[in-house]
C-alpha cells in the first residue's frame, strides 16, 4: 500500500508552481495499479495501513486503550430544561495521563435508548449546555477567551452559537445531548500540551507522538466507551461534532474510532474536513508554525510540500464509509477553506460506492442533500456555527438516524 500512496503523490508532482488546485484525486486512484481495489472488502482490508499513514504523518499515534477509569456519576437537576427528563455527568479518568474530564449529558423525554449527539466544547460544559452552573466546570481552568462569555446571553435569531449548543432544540428531536471539553485531559497550550502529549505518545520516535487534535479526539472516544455502556444511550447512534479546532478534534474521532456512528465537522479547515492540496486558506506551514501542539510533528515536513504528502483528507473520508458525515462552510470564511472541504468529499465518493451508497449526491455546493451519506453546506458569512447551521446538521441526523421531522 505505501507504493500505491506514493503513487498518489507521483500522480500530482507536476504541481504548477502557481499552486494551482490539482484536481481532487478519486480515492481509490491511490490504489489503481498495486492491486486495483474494486470491492468493499479489498477496500476495508486497506482501511488499518491509511489509518496508520494518517497517524503517522498528520495526526500522531495514539494510546490504544479507549477504556477510560469511571471517578463518579452525578445527577445533575434538569428543573427549568424544557424537554428534558434528566441530566448528569461522569467523571472520567484518562487510562494514561490519569487527568481528570467530565462528560456532561441531558436526557429528552419518551423511551431510550437514545441517539447522543456529543459537542466537543471550547470552555467547558456549563456554558457548552446554556449557561448551567450545576454541570462541573473545567478542572483544569478554561482558556482565556472564555471570560467573556460567562454572563452572556444566550444568542439570538441567528447569531453564532460558537459556545453553546441549542439544547433545548435538539432535546425536542429525541436527541440526548452530551458536551466534553478535551482540554482538561490536553489544554490548548502549546508549553502545557507538548510534556502532556510526549507522556501521552505510545512510540518512541518523536516524530509521531500525538498532536493535540488527535488527543482530543482520543477523549471524546474514552467518552463514548462510557456511554456504550450506559443502557440510556444507543450504541449504534452516536454523533460528534465540533466547530473550527473542534472539527478537526471530531474529524480525528471519526478516522481513528471506528464505533462513532456519525460527524459534522463545522468550519474544521486544514487538518480537518479540508483538503491539504486546496491551496486554500490555512497551509500546512501556517497551522504547523502556529499551533506546533495541534499535530504529530511529521507533519510539519510537508509545510510548502502539499503535494508531497502522500495521504490527503479525501483519504480519511473514505476510510469512514459508510458511516454518513456533514461539512459545513462559510463563504467568507476563507481560512477554513470552505472549497477545500467539498473537494475532499468529491474525492471520497468512490469509497461510499463501494457500499452501494451514492456519496456525495448534490451538484451545489451550497445546497447540502440531508440524504445522502455525505453532504456539504456552504452558506453565506464567516467563522461560526449559528443556528441554521445547527438546523442542518439536525436534519441530516433526523433522516440517519430516523427521527421524527
Ligand atoms: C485558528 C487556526 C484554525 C482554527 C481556528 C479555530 O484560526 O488557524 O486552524 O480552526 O483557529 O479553532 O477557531
Amino acid at each position: 500500500w505505501l507504493i500505491s500512496l506514493i503513487t498518489l503523490g507521483a500522480l500530482l508532482a507536476d504541481e504548477p508552481a502557481d499552486k494551482t488546485p490539482p484536481a481532487t484525486p478519486p480515492v481509490l486512484a491511490a490504489f489503481s495499479d498495486s492491486p486495483k481495489v474494486k470491492t468493499r472488502a479489498e477496500w476495508e482490508a486497506r482501511v488499518p495501513a491509511l489509518r496508520d499513514a494518517f497517524a503517522d504523518q498528520i495526526y500522531g499515534r495514539l494510546p490504544e486503550s479507549r477504556e477510560p477509569v469511571l471517578i463518579d456519576h452525578k445527577a445533575v437537576s434538569a428543573d427549568g430544561i424544557t424537554g428534558a427528563s434528566a441530566a448528569g455527568e461522569f467523571i472520567l479518568e484518562d487510562p494514561t495521563l490519569h487527568r481528570r474530564f467530565s462528560v456532561a449529558y441531558i436526557l429528552p423525554m419518551g423511551d431510550g435508548p437514545y441517539p447522543a449527539i456529543m459537542q466537543f466544547s471550547f470552555c467547558g460544559n456549563p456554558l457548552a449546555l446554556g449557561g448551567r452552573e450545576a454541570f462541573s466546570a473545567p478542572f483544569n481552568g478554561a482558556p482565556d477567551f472564555c471570560s467573556r462569555f460567562a454572563n452572556m446571553p444566550l444568542p439570538e435569531g441567528d447569531d453564532p452559537f460558537l459556545i453553546s449548543m441549542p439544547v433545548e432544540r435538539l432535546l425536542a428531536k429525541g436527541m440526548a445531548v452530551v458536551s466534553i471539553y478535551a482540554g482538561d485531559v490536553i489544554p490548548d497550550d502549546r508549553e502545557k500540551a507538548i510534556p502532556l502529549l510526549e507522556d501521552l505518545s505510545p512510540a518512541d520516535d518523536p516524530a509521531v507522538r500525538p498532536g493535540a487534535i488527535a488527543a482530543w479526539g482520543w477523549v471524546a472516544s474514552l467518552a463514548v466507551t462510557q456511554l456504550e455502556t450506559n443502557s440510556r444511550f444507543d450504541p449504534d447512534r452516536m454523533a460528534v461534532m465540533g466547530h473550527s479546532r473542534n472539527g478537526k478534534a471530531a474529524f480525528a474521532a471519526m478516522l481513528f474510532d471506528p464505533r462513532i456512528d456519525l460527524l459534522w465537522a463545522h468550519q474544521s479547515g486544514t487538518g480537518g474536513a479540508t483538503l491539504n492540496r486546496s491551496y486554500e486558506g490555512e497551509s500546512i506551514e501556517n497551522i504547523t508554525g502556529g499551533f506546533p501542539h495541534w499535530f504529530a510533528p511529521a507533519y510539519r515536513d510537508f509545510a510548502g510540500l502539499e503535494t508531497e504528502l502522500p495521504i490527503d483528507q479525501h483519504m480519511a473520508l473514505g476510510t469512514m464509509a459508510p458511516r454518513p458525515v456533514l461539512f459545513g462552510g462559510g463563504w467568507d470564511d476563507l481560512w477554513a477553506g470552505p472549497m477545500g472541504a467539498y473537494r475532499t468529499a468529491e474525492g471520497a465518493d468512490p469509497a461510499y460506492e463501494l457500499y452501494g451508497l451514492s456519496g456525495l449526491d448534490q451538484t451545489d455546493p451550497e445546497e447540502m442533500n440531508a440524504n445522502a451519506d455525505i453532504a456539504v453546506f456552504i452558506r453565506e458569512g464567516t467563522h461560526g456555527t449559528k443556528l441554521s447551521d445547527w438546523e442542518n446538521f439536525i436534519a441530516f441526523v433526523s433522516q440517519h438516524f430516523g427521527l421524527d421531522e
